[in-house]
């Protein structure tokens, strides 16, 4: 916006005044709907081409002084049009209110006309309409012009084709949208060789410079005193945010040797639709990113159909840290694994993973990643550029419909006995120092600090935005 709102204060005057009339009446139709139990919202489409859609209304009768302003600046929708909306104001079945919309011409100056502050602004206006409320409706129903979508948003009764459901910049650590979790991830089917925490000083999770950052330390670097990770003890419980929080290191059982950082939409879960994520992807040996869509409560290996084990979970975008055994940098993606799944021919027909060569590191540059999720087809890209598509089979049904409603996770995971495969070495020729499976592949991969830790160059993952639009 190109005004402030002490200068939309001073325009009112100026408009109820009427001395800001245009040359042209602008083509646009406003649709007031009045809430129950309060509020106004006020749909604007048409032939809009500037910048600011200002809703200049007055509210007649049932008040005490007679007249109210109701007036402001209309938010541009992603559906299409714009929305004026007063939450607060108290409307009753009769209420009438007449109106204009006015489209201040963007490349007015505001000219400043007396001492009381008056100032003149060109633009165009329409005639004076009138709407007198007849029904006080649901807030939660549809808007007009609401495309129906195939998206569903857990706690909304309606969603629009187009909408954007979910959105985060990181100007700020948004608590409201993210929770910061700290456990142990003992149940993650990865086993990754890490914990989650909530560091405060030295943060391991925060944003800067309009970016999140999660970043992966050395345990051992945060125990007090003569402990360690190979007979210490972690004691996450204080903040901690499910069920796993301490733990004791016994023999080759040794504490989670990364502190890691994850990021959950704690309170946004969706079924289908599109999620845009715009990052750097962690960079080091045995790193690797979890951008992820899952069950608020984790169900790893949940039944499908009462007979298969599936983990729940989309991955939007899977990097790993390093090259492994000379391949280039690959961007892996892997679906249902129809084996496991036991579909026959409805897992049989389309491929369930493919790679995505890089001649550099994935993370060296941000890349955007995107899912399409529908209940015909998984779609991944990146940059623009289709990597991964997945169609149900036309007599099969969609799997994923036995999914729960899932939430964004944002995190970096280290080792474990699910990404890399056994007997596999690092771009530098230095074998993998665990074996998936193995009790003591953790204590066998701190063992081997010395080989990892130098190629930690940029282990953080880096986040510039991440948005979910309703098919
Ligand atoms: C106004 O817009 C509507 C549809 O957006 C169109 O049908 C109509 O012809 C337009 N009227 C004028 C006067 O341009
Ligand atoms: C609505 O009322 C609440 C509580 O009185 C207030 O905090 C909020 O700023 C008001 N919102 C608007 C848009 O006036
Ligand atoms: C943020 O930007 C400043 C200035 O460019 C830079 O010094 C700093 O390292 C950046 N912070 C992070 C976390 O990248
Ligand atoms: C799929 O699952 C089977 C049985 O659990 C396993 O042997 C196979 O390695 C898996 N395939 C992939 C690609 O993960
Ligand atoms: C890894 O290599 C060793 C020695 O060459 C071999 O015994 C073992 O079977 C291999 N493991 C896998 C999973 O390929």
């Amino acid at each position: 916006m190109f005004v402030s709102k002490v200068v939309f204060c001073i325009v009112l005057v100026e408009i109820i005044n009427g001395q800001n009339i245009g040359t042209r009446k602008p083509n646009v139709t406003a649709t007031l709907r009045a809430l129950h139990p309060r509020g106004l919202r006020v749909y604007i489409t048409g032939d809009v081409d500037t910048n600011v859609v200002i809703f200049n209304g007055k509210l007649y009768g049932l008040m005490e002084n007679g007249i109210k302003q109701v007036w402001g600046t209309a938010i541009k929708q992603a559906s299409g049009g714009w929305l004026f909306e007063d939450p607060n104001l108290t409307l009753n079945v009769g209420s009438m209110i007449s109106y204009r919309i006015f489209l201040p011409d963007q490349f007015t100056q505001f000219l400043k006309e007396n001492d009381k502050n008056s100032y003149k602004l060109k633009g165009f206006e329409t005639d004076i309409l009138t709407f007198q409320v007849s029904v006080l409706e649901d807030p939660s129903a549809p808007e007009p012009n609401c495309v129906p979508t195939r998206t569903r948003v857990r706690g909304r009764q309606y969603v629009c084709g187009g909408e954007v459901i979910f959105e985060d910049n990181f100007d700020t650590l948004r608590e409201d949208l993210w929770q910061v979790e700290q456990y142990i991830p003992v149940d993650h089917p990865d086993h990754p060789f890490v914990s989650f925490q909530r560091l405060t000083s030295d943060p391991n999770v925060f944003v800067e410079n309009g970016t999140l950052h999660i970043v992966p330390k050395l345990q051992e670097n945060l125990l007090r005193g003569q402990e360690s990770i190979l007979s210490g003890n972690l004691d996450l419980s204080d903040g901690c945010t499910r069920k796993m929080c301490s733990k004791k290191a016994f023999g080759p059982d040794i504490l989670p040797p990364i502190v890691s950082g994850r990021l959950t939409s704690y309170l946004f879960s969706f079924k289908y639709g599109i999620v845009y994520v715009r990052a750097k992807v962690p960079k080091g040996d045995w790193l690797y990113p979890e951008i992820l869509l899952e069950p608020l409560l984790t169900k790893y290996g949940g039944t499908f159909g009462g007979k298969f084990s599936l983990p729940e979970i989309l991955k939007i975008a899977l990097a790993d840290g390093n090259r492994v055994n000379n391949e280039d940098y690959a961007l892996v993606y892997q679906i249902f694994n129809r084996s496991k799944l036991g579909l026959g021919n409805c897992g049989a027909t389309k491929t369930e993973s493919t790679t995505r060569f890089n001649h550099d590191f994935w993370g060296d540059d941000f890349h955007e990643f995107a899912l399409r999720w529908t209940p015909d087809e998984i779609m991944l890209t990146v940059d623009g550029d289709k990597y991964f598509y997945w169609e149900r089979p036309s007599l099969c049904e969609d799997i994923t419909s036995a999914f729960d409603y899932l939430h964004l996770t944002l995190g970096v995971a280290v080792g474990g006995a699910g990404e890399f495969p056994d007997n596999s070495s690092t771009d530098n020729g230095k074998p993998k120092p665990w074996r998936n499976g193995d009790p003591k592949a953790s204590l066998r991969f701190w063992e081997e600090r010395h080989s990892w830790l130098p190629t930690w160059t940029q282990p953080s993952l880096i986040v510039d935005y991440i948005k979910v639009v309703a098919l």
